[in-house]
């Protein structure tokens, strides 16, 4: 009898442990929904009272202003107050050792991190004034990772369907280290 129950058991043993770790990962998903809950959310994707004109950015020129930015409220500050002038046009190259804050650069004018103090204007507009739909649909990135989305290959050049075949066609890039006015080429 002490055999016939002891054989049983392997099989008991496999269904408790699937039990057990099935039950972690519903408890786990609980604790995910109810930590995204308090995610502050991110800025307005348009802000009526102040859209950029429609052929905005017509120069492309970037001033950052004392610009200082921290991931986080309590981490260091990665960007110390810089302040420089970038003439539309231009191609400029920002180099630096690894982590020297040149992604962060690069994501402060796609508004991915707020600055923690100091403004960036593109011709004239403080960004951190309009809507980020507004900002992010006027500026260009080539990242520095390779992405295509699933789809074909015109799909890819414009996701949104916004152009013509022939004005696809026709465009030219100019691909200046990261950042490309698309506008520019045209
Ligand atoms: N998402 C993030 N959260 C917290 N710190 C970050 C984050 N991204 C970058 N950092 C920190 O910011 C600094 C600058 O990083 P980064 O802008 O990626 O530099 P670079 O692109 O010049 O290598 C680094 O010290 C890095 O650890
Ligand atoms: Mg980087």
């Amino acid at each position: 009898m002490a055999l016939s129950y002891g054989l049983s058991l392997n099989t008991s043993f496999v269904s408790f442990t699937q039990s057990q770790c099935n039950l972690g990962n519903q408890i786990i998903s609980v604790e995910r929904v109810s930590q995204y809950m308090d995610i502050p959310s991110q800025a307005a994707e348009v802000i009526e009272d102040n859209r950029p004109l429609p052929d905005w950015p017509q120069n492309g020129n970037v001033e950052i202003r004392h610009l200082k930015i921290r991931y986080r409220i309590d981490a260091p500050l990665v960007l110390h107050g810089i302040t420089c002038n970038f003439e539309g046009g231009d191609k400029i190259g920002i180099v630096g050792r690894t982590g020297s804050g040149k992604t962060t650069l690069i994501g402060a004018l796609f508004r991915l991190v707020e600055p923690d103090e100091g403004k960036i204007f593109i011709d004239s507009v403080d960004i951190s004034m309009i809507g980020l739909h507004d900002l992010r649909s006027r500026l260009g990135i080539i990242p520095q990772d390779p992405t295509l989305f699933q789809g074909t290959i015109r799909y890819n050049l414009d996701p949104l369907g916004q152009f013509s075949d022939e004005k696809i066609w026709e465009v030219r890039f100019y691909t200046a280290n990261y950042v490309v006015f698309p506008h520019l080429t045209q």
